[in-house]
């Protein structure tokens, strides 16, 4: 039986799907007691596409937190605007911006059943009860959890309790939905579980959404747009495989990837990356000799017998479909990764050579990228 023609679940006509948030230079500082300023968000401009699920991505402290209560209203900028569509809602109040709210910590009212708390939002503004059973009823259909209703919170498992919050979100059909580490509480398996879920329902309602994280691979997987976002200032926006592969700086390429890129210092020689150990590899930049940072993510090196990057290995895990080699670069004391076929059989102190199909090239002060 199809379930849609027996449940009345919300579509995307329910939501003001098509908003997009515009943030214009904003900025918001903290100021501590002693008188110390800290910038959480540090003159951010960026536009997050109507009707996508966008992921802002970035270290513990950098700002993402601040960003979010930013577009929700709960924090007023020191500088700066924010925009939904055309409208200016910098100095809208939270509750007439439109936006939902999910925290790390589902925040649900303990005492109340979970159609109390789904319909709570509704009390406030007055909607007639009948109507707010109905609204809340759909809402809990569209997150799977409508045979929940009566339960208290603590009858449910922690990835049950994301769901009855992101659908208390969403019961006043906001325009936006923000969502602050929404999965960090809960164990693997039901956040990877959580996850898709929160694509599926940002999907089927097409409601611009906002999902802070610190966690790279979460990000890029359920992300249409990522933003990197590190000590208060934007790095990077873009679909998560061009940030990846395309890194406008040191700070994203190290923090997009698992394992992670592999950062060896060398100098830029006419063009070529010459490593401190003598290797010289080709690397069509055209930027005068300097001291540099290469990086070569570990699935970009081929063990080859022509390769220039000669290494010992070090330790070898084999992680199923492929292997991961930890090698010591010759003469000198850098570690690097690489993934390989699984085929290749080596141990520990076996001598290899690597070629590196691609690699990115940092400026040593800045970390800023040569392309
Ligand atoms: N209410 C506050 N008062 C003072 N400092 C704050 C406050 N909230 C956040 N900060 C500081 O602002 C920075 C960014 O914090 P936050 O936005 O929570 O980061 P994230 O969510 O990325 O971990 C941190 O240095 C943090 O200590
Ligand atoms: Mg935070």
């Amino acid at each position: 039986m199809n379930k849609e023609t027996t449940k009345d679940v919300p579509d995307r006509n329910d939501f003001h799907s098509g908003v997009a948030v515009k943030l214009q230079n904003l900025t918001k500082e903290f100021v501590d007691k002693k008188g110390k300023v800290t910038v959480a968000v540090n003159n951010f401009n960026v536009t997050i596409p109507a009707g996508k699920l966008v992921g802002l991505l970035g270290p513990s402290g950098c700002g993402k937190s601040t960003t979010l209560y930013l577009i929700s209203g709960l924090y007023k900028p020191n500088a700066g605007a924010i925009f939904f569509g055309d409208e200016d809602v910098t100095n809208t109040p939270p509750e007439k911006r439109g936006i939902g709210l999910v925290f790390q910590n589902y925040a649900l009212y303990p005492h109340m059943t979970v159609r109390q708390n789904i319909m709570f939002p509704l009390e406030n503004v007055r909607v007639p009860k009948k109507e707010a059973m109905v609204r809340a009823q759909k809402m809990a259909e569209l997150v799977h959890i409508g045979d929940l209703m009566d339960r208290k919170p603590n009858q449910l498992s922690g990835g049950q309790q994301q769901r009855v919050a992101i659908a208390r979100a969403l019961v006043k059909e906001p325009r936006v939905l923000l969502l602050d580490e929404p999965l960090s509480n809960l164990d693997a398996r039901l956040r990877l579980q959580t996850r898709e879920e929160i694509r599926r329902i940002q999907k089927e309602t097409g409601i611009t959404t906002i999902f802070v994280t610190h966690d790279q691979e979460e990000a890029m997987s359920i992300s249409d747009e990522i933003i990197v976002m590190n000590e208060g200032l934007k790095q990077q926006i873009g679909h998560p495989q061009d940030v990846y592969e395309d890194p406008v700086n040191m700070f994203v390429a190290k923090f997009l990837g698992n394992p992670p890129i592999n950062i060896v210092p060398g100098k830029l020689k006419a063009g070529k990356c010459l490593l401190d150990n003598g290797a010289l590899i080709d690397s069509g930049i055209n930027q005068p000799d300097q001291d540099v940072f290469i990086g070569l993510r570990p699935e970009y090196l081929k063990l080859s017998d022509n390769g220039k990057i000669e290494a010992t290995v070090d330790m070898v895990e084999h992680i199923g479909r492929d292997t991961m080699l930890i090698c010591f670069l010759n003469g000198m004391d850098v570690k690097i990764r690489a993934i390989i076929p699984s085929e290749y059989r080596l141990v520990p102190g076996e001598q290899v050579k690597f070629e590196c199909a691609k690699l990115f090239v940092f400026n040593k002060s800045t970390g800023e990228r040569y392309k």
